[in-house]
């Protein structure tokens, strides 16, 4: 989930190359390189931390030359400081990398036998030490390019530069995405297109197995046996632009607030506001059809196919069968091509959910995929593609893509509902009707609760543990509230379904541990409010987001509670995450943290 770039320039690089990392920070955090070849002397820049620091070293001594590569770096092996920063290099090689070689460590052990000194604690130096010795074999760069790509076991995309060749960049990609860009008399590498955007909007993504050779003039592209192979130019259409945090303090921030705009924007694909109708889904899944849905996705977006599961049961009366994407990998599901199977991710470029996607593929499944990055590898190998269009979502705590996320699935319910008998005209229209109505009601809701979401905030801010229940829909709900907190404010939170809690976690409840119960008043709620109950009844401390009935029908003291409108159940996981994103949100800030990158998280995690 490294972020890389290089570019085989017509002018200066170094500037352009911290540029492109500028928009792959996203990827990870910890560390940062450039390298570059000047005059025929290959140097590099790197340090630790954010990429300001990298910045300030290359003000204090700049790196000249019009070829490069750089990094941007979240740690697998070896700690993340100066030394283990990329570009690393070994007798004139010099590589970036992005993934990891799982073979790193035989292979290591092979080479220090024969005599080879390793300065790093990383996988990726291996990748140098055997360039650099099958060159002194007397291999080509080429060849001992090749050489390696056929040793190295794992997950990768590379970028490879020679000190003895100032006109050429070597890159490779097995598994994380590799775009190579082309320019007016000059080329260009990037993990996305997003990066390349200011230099050039003609891209060419390497596929699994590719080694791309790129010059001035144009990129050779072979595959690992050193046969030609043909990859299509396409028109990106990413935006060249950085996206400012405009009058917020934060992108997580300004994230949440741009929601009742986003879902607005994201529904009118999906559903027709004047008729109240839902738009026919792509052809390519057949809801009517179908005898299940497979579903799977990581963290947040796992977390909205959980909520979907909901949907699609009780709408569409269609079986989901839905796993993280790193245990449905590997569980040998019994899948037949009379299912379809759904992805949902932000990025498109999660290495588990990417996995999932190829064996449901390969099983003969249909895929459909819920992304924000419609140029991403995950829409690219699906059949179909319902992106979420919430715009770049920068902080790394997912926010507006979660509830996009939720409205596309809402939709695609009702959809399937739609095509199976399994709902009414009737039901449709009201279905649809209470969708339109979601962003005036998210904006109000924003509007309404965020001075008491802050005030709250500082009071959970002292916490060290946080529970968090709900029911139906309302149960993923938790475990977001959960997820949300744990990785902005570093407060350990647990998400429990309601009805679990006194199969275990009651143990915990004390006055040092507040629970926060997420319930509309919905079917579930008294069942909920007797949870709640069992809670009070042993000094637990209870934050209670509800509706305006739910704080009517409810006597319990609480410690806070937040009323939100009454909202039809369709809506309430949309409008009941606003809450939770809030107090996430603000209780970091009080706790000072990083919001928009937390510690030791990365934006798009394309290693296992
Ligand atoms: C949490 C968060 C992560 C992502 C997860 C999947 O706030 O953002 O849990 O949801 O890493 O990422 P995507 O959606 O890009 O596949």
């Amino acid at each position: 989930m490294c972020g890389i770039v290089g570019i085989v320039g017509n002018h200066q690089v170094a500037g352009r190359l911290v540029d492109a990392l500028k928009r792959l920070e996203y990827r990870g955090y910890d560390s940062a390189g450039v390298a570059t070849i000047d005059n025929g002397v290959m140097d590099r820049r790197r340090a630790e931390g954010k990429l300001f620091n990298l910045e300030k070293k290359l003000d204090a001594h700049p790196l000249g030359g019009m070829i490069g590569i750089a990094h941007t770096r979240w740690a697998t092996h070896g700690v993340p400081n100066e030394n283990n920063a990329h570009p690393h290099f070994v007798d004139g090689v010099a590589v970036v990398h992005n993934g990891i070689i799982e073979n790193f460590s035989e292979l290591r052990d092979e080479l220090t036998a024969e005599g080879a000194v390793f300065t790093t604690q990383t996988d990726t130096e291996i990748v140098a030490q055997l360039i650099a010795k099958y060159r002194r074999q007397g291999l080509d760069n080429r060849a001992a390019m090749l050489a390696m790509l056929n040793h190295v076991k794992g997950a990768y995309a590379l970028v490879v530069m020679f000190a003895d060749d100032p006109d050429t960049i070597m890159a490779a990609r097995f598994g994380p995405p590799l775009a190579v860009g082309f320019g007016k008399g000059e080329m260009f590498l990037g993990s996305d297109a997003i990066a390349l955007a200011p230099f050039t909007n003609e891209i060419a993504y390497l596929v699994d197995g590719d080694c791309a050779i790129i010059h001035r003039d144009g990129a050779e592209i072979i595959d690992f046996a050193g046969n030609p192979v043909e990859r299509a130019h396409q028109i990106s259409q990413a935006t060249a632009f950085i996206v400012d945090k405009g009058n917020h303090r934060h992108f997580m921030e300004k994230e949440i607030y741009e929601q009742p705009e986003v879902i607005s924007h994201a529904l009118s694909n999906y559903v027709d506001f004047h008729s109240h109708t839902v738009k026919p889904v792509d052809a390519a899944i057949d809801f009517k059809n179908l005898r299940g849905l497979a579903i799977s996705a990581c963290g947040t977006a796992y977390l909205a196919g959980l909520v979907g599961k909901y949907w699609f049961e009780r709408y569409a009366r269609l079986p989901v069968e839905i796993d993280v994407a790193s245990e449905f990998r590997y569980r040998e599901m019994p899948l037949s091509k009379d299912q379809a199977a759904l992805f949902i991710s932000q990025s498109g470029e999660t290495a588990d959910t990417l996995a999932c996607l190829r064996y449901c593929h390969d099983e003969g499944l249909k895929i459909g995929a819920i992304v924000n990055v419609k140029e991403s590898t995950i829409a690219r190998e699906a059949d179909a593609v319902f992106p979420i269009l919430a715009g770049p979502e920068i902080g790394v705590a997912s926010t507006k893509a979660f509830t996009c996320q939720l409205a596309v699935l809402a939709s695609l319910a009702i959809a399937a509902g739609k095509a199976r008998g399994t709902i009414s005209p009737d039901e449709e229209r009201q279905l649809v009707k209470s969708l339109a109505e979601m962003p005036r009601i998210m904006s109000l809701v924003l509007n309404a609760i965020q001075p008491q979401v802050e005030t709250l905030a500082r009071d959970l801010s002292k916490y060290k543990d946080v529970l968090y229940l709900g029911r139906g829909t309302s149960y993923p709900l938790a475990m977001e509230g959960a997820l949300k907190l744990k990785e902005i404010s570093y407060i350990h939170a647990e998400g429990y379904a309601a009805g679990e809690l006194k199969h275990g976690p009651i143990a915990l409840i004390d006055e040092n541990m507040p629970v926060i119960v997420i319930a509309p008043h919905d079917r579930f709620f008294d069942k909920t409010v007797s949870n709640m109950q069992e809670v009070a009844a042993r000094g637990g401390r209870i934050i209670f987001i509800t509706d305006e009935k739910g704080a009517a029908a409810s006597k319990l003291e609480t410690m806070a509670t937040i009323v939100l409108p009454n909202v039809a159940e369709i809506i309430a996981p949309m409008v009941f995450s606003l809450p939770i994103q809030l107090l996430a949100y603000h209780t970091a800030v009080f706790m000072g943290t990083d919001v928009d990158q937390p510690r030791n998280l990365a934006k798009s995690v394309t290693v296992e």
